[in-house]
């Protein structure tokens, strides 16, 4: 592996990597606009500018230019400088350059807080301007692009991100540069909308506040906000998120990097998923089936209720779940079932939906954890059992099948439904256990290639609601299972006793997770 030096720190990196990451890679930072590790290298915005001061082993004279460095890779014994005087004045000088005509918004901007341009300012500003306000050239502001994009076409610094992310990603060319010099500006393309599957994306990728989403802007200063790691749950792709949520609700969410899973991108749809778990048909509390109907109850009582009902149901007993739960959710289902005699354990959610594959990160199985599911023993059917005198319905919602599932629901002498949300199948419950989603809860997923990936809790449950796998634990300690008291624990014991990776916890699934140790029946090759 070449060796190089930058600033005085030497490391090895492997062979092709850029400046700008064997900075990243040492601890330091070059600081850049145009440069995105997902896209093409552009070389466009000229703000990485370093010194070579010795170009290889073979080579130790310097150049005497300053070079950008994300067009520039390593060679061994390279040394390199990014922070001398000279390359600090070629810095300041860009920075200028880009700020000339740039308007004085951050007071204003939804940038503010995470912009680039703010940051290398404090860094490498003149702090003196010398362009007078009213000498700035004025472009459009506030212009939709599509349904989820805005543009402020003066405060873009022209560095192409979105615009490669359009042609390299999605293939879909919706946004183009014309003109030049101070009239060159950022639009649509002739007769295009920015209105494809990750629009958003370039919201994310847009160093300053060029581009904002039209649902989050001015909801949020983004200092207020708390970032929390997780995982989507849209689809079976499983891609890694950022939950940002202030005061208990979430705002936005925003992709994390993987390159196992997703690379640096989501889907839009899986940003909206928040908007639903936040609406109407959440369930706020538990409740009990009494003579007249339904009264809340408290989730202890509601779960007592519910042992005493399967127990006395005394027939088969069946587990009809979601291939949402999670592994935790999932297993302490597992061991309910065994302390009550046994049972089927079955996955009714479809596998393919309507929405198809794209070759992307789209998955046409739009549940995050069926493999995990798999993994735990459960089975795929929509076929109702042919006989259940004890139903759990886990987050699952069966009275919406085609067949017989009424019927069965109908014969069925006890129904238990652990749901964050209504459905018809409530119409059938005894019971009703009121559980968060998996934003306010902590837990893992297995996604289609059979990784084990963490969320973490983002947002405390609504009053009257309790973490999936709390409730679910409650009731396992009332039947005389062993008790959990974190999800960790549970995840810990699973991981041992049904996912043979004994020792595994949540600090060894890291941010990235871990692949299951044994092909799974349900892997599918990515797109
Ligand atoms: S809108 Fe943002 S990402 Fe696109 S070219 Fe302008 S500054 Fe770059
Ligand atoms: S591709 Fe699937 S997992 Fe990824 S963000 Fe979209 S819905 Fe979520
Ligand atoms: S990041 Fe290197 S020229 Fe823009």
């Amino acid at each position: 592996m070449p060796k190089v030096t930058i600033n005085g720190v030497s490391l090895e990196v492997p062979q092709g990597t850029n400046l700008i990451r064997a900075a990243e890679l040492s601890g330091q930072e070059i600081a850049h606009y145009c440069y995105h590790p997902g896209l093409s290298v552009a070389g466009n915005c000229r703000m990485c500018l370093v010194e070579i001061t010795a170009l290889s082993e073979k080579q130790p004279k310097g150049l005497p230019k300053l070079q950008i460095a994300c067009n520039t890779l390593v060679q061994d014994g390279m040394v390199v400088e990014s922070e001398n005087p000279r390359v600090r004045a070629a810095r300041r000088s860009v920075l200028e350059f880009l700020l000339i005509n740039h308007p004085i918004d951050c007071p204003i901007c939804d940038q503010a807080g995470e912009c680039k341009l703010q940051e290398y300012y404090m860094d490498y500003g003149r702090y003196q301007s010398r362009v007078h306000v009213e000498d700035k050239v004025h472009k459009h502001k506030a212009v939709p692009i599509g349904p989820d994009v805005m543009l402020d076409q003066e405060r873009c610094i022209l560095c192409t991100r979105c615009v490669r992310f359009l042609e390299e990603v999605t293939e879909t060319h919706e946004l183009t540069i014309h003109e030049r010099g101070d009239r060159c500006e950022l639009s649509l393309a002739r007769g295009k909308s920015v209105d494809n599957d990750y629009a958003e994306n370039i919201i994310d990728i847009c160093p300053v506040g060029a581009l904002t989403s039209r649902a989050f802007r001015f909801r949020s200063r983004v200092w207020y906000l708390q970032s929390s790691p997780s995982v989507c749950s849209g689809c079976a792709t499983g891609c890694n998120i950022e939950v940002h949520s202030r005061g208990g609700s979430i705002f936005r969410v925003k992709p994390r990097a993987n390159d196992e899973v997703n690379g640096y991108w989501m889907c839009d749809y899986g940003r909206g998923i928040f908007v639903e778990e936040q609406g109407p048909r959440r369930l706020l509390s538990s409740l009990s089936r009494q003579v007249g109907g339904f009264v809340q109850a408290r989730f202890e009582d509601a779960a007592l209720r519910a042992v005493a009902a399967c127990k006395d149901a005394r027939g088969p007993l069946a587990v009809v779940a979601s291939a949402d739960l999670s592994l935790e959710e999932g297993f302490l289902l597992a061991r309910i079932t065994d302390e009550l005699g046994g049972g089927e354990k079955i996955i009714i959610s479809p596998r393919d939906s309507e929405v198809a594959e794209d070759g992307l990160l789209i998955c046409s199985d739009r549940f995050p954890n069926r493999a995990g599911l798999l993994a735990l023993g459960y089975v795929e059917s929509q076929t109702p059992p042919a006989r259940a005198d004890c139903l759990l319905l886990a987050r699952a919602d069966p009275a919406t099948l085609a067949g017989s599932w009424p019927g069965v629901l109908e014969d069925a002498a006890a129904t238990v439904v652990f749901s964050d949300r209504r459905g018809e199948s409530l119409e059938y419950a005894d019971e009703i256990v009121a559980v968060g989603s998996h934003f306010e809860d902590d837990g893992t997923f297995v996604n289609r290639d059979g990784r084990v990936q963490r969320f973490a809790q983002a947002v405390e449950p609504p009053a009257g609601v309790v973490a999936g796998w709390r409730a679910l634990a409650y009731v396992l300690s009332g039947l005389g299972g062993p008790t959990y008291t974190s999800a960790e624990e549970v995840f810990t014991a699973l991981a041992a006793d049904a996912l043979d990776m004994p020792g595994t916890d949540y600090r060894a699934l890291g941010n990235e997770g871990v692949p299951l140790p044994v092909e799974q029946p349900s892997r599918r090759q990515a797109g």
